[in-house]
């Protein structure tokens, strides 16, 4: 009994440990939308933005000192519905984040979303 007992435990420990790695990796793809929010999701193709356009974590994950260990939310700090602690508001960061860099890269010939239904896609 006392054995099978430590072997569950075991067994619990290595499958916390396992998820708390399944945790720390980003998703292929993102839908990002958040509670409330009035128009369609905007898709974001984290792993191809990562490794197929070779941007550097910090680009985006700007405050985490090691962004391949751990992460925060971006929404952590960029608040929903207005600036705070000198954090402007999510959809300011969002739209700062990602246009910019679209509108810079379709400078040099790319052709990235910089219109709103391009990334607030129906469906
Ligand atoms: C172009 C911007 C961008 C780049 C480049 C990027 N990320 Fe992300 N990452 C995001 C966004 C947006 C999310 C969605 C979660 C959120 O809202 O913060 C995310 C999510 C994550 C998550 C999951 C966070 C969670 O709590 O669910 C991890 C881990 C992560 N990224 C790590 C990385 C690592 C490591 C790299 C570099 C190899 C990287 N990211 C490159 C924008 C980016
Ligand atoms: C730990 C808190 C924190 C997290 C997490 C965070 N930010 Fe920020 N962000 C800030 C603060 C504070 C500022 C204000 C300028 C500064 O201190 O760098 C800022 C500024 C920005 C700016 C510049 C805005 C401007 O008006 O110039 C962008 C763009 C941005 N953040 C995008 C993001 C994105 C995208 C994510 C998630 C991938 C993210 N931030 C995660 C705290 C955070
Ligand atoms: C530092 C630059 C950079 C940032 C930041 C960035 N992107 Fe991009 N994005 C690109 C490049 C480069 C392409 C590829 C364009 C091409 O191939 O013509 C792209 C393409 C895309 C595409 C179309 C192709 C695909 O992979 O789905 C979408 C949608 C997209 N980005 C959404 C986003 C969103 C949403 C964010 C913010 C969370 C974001 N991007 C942030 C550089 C960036
Ligand atoms: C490069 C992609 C991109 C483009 C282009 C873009 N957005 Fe966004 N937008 C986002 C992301 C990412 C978010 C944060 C997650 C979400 O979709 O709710 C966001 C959030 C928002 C929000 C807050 C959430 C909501 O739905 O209420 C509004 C409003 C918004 N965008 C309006 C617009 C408008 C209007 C335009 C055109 C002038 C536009 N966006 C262009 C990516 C984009």
């Amino acid at each position: 009994m006392k054995s099978k007992k430590g072997l569950m435990v075991l067994i619990v420990a290595c499958f916390l440990f396992a998820i708390s790695f399944v945790y720390a990796q980003p998703q292929d793809v993102y839908k990002l939308h958040w509670e409330g929010a009035k128009l369609p999701p905007t898709e974001f193709t984290h792993k191809k933005h990562a490794e197929d356009y070779k941007i550097d974590c910090k680009v985006c994950h700007h405050k985490d000192p090691n962004p391949a260990e751990k992460v925060a939310k971006c929404i952590s700090c960029h608040d929903i519905a207005e600036a705070k602690n000198g954090a402007p508001k999510a959809e300011t960061a969002y739209h700062k984040n990602c246009i910019d860099c679209h509108k810079k890269e379709n400078e040099g010939g790319k052709a990235a979303p910089t219109k709103c239904n391009e990334c607030h896609k129906k469906g």
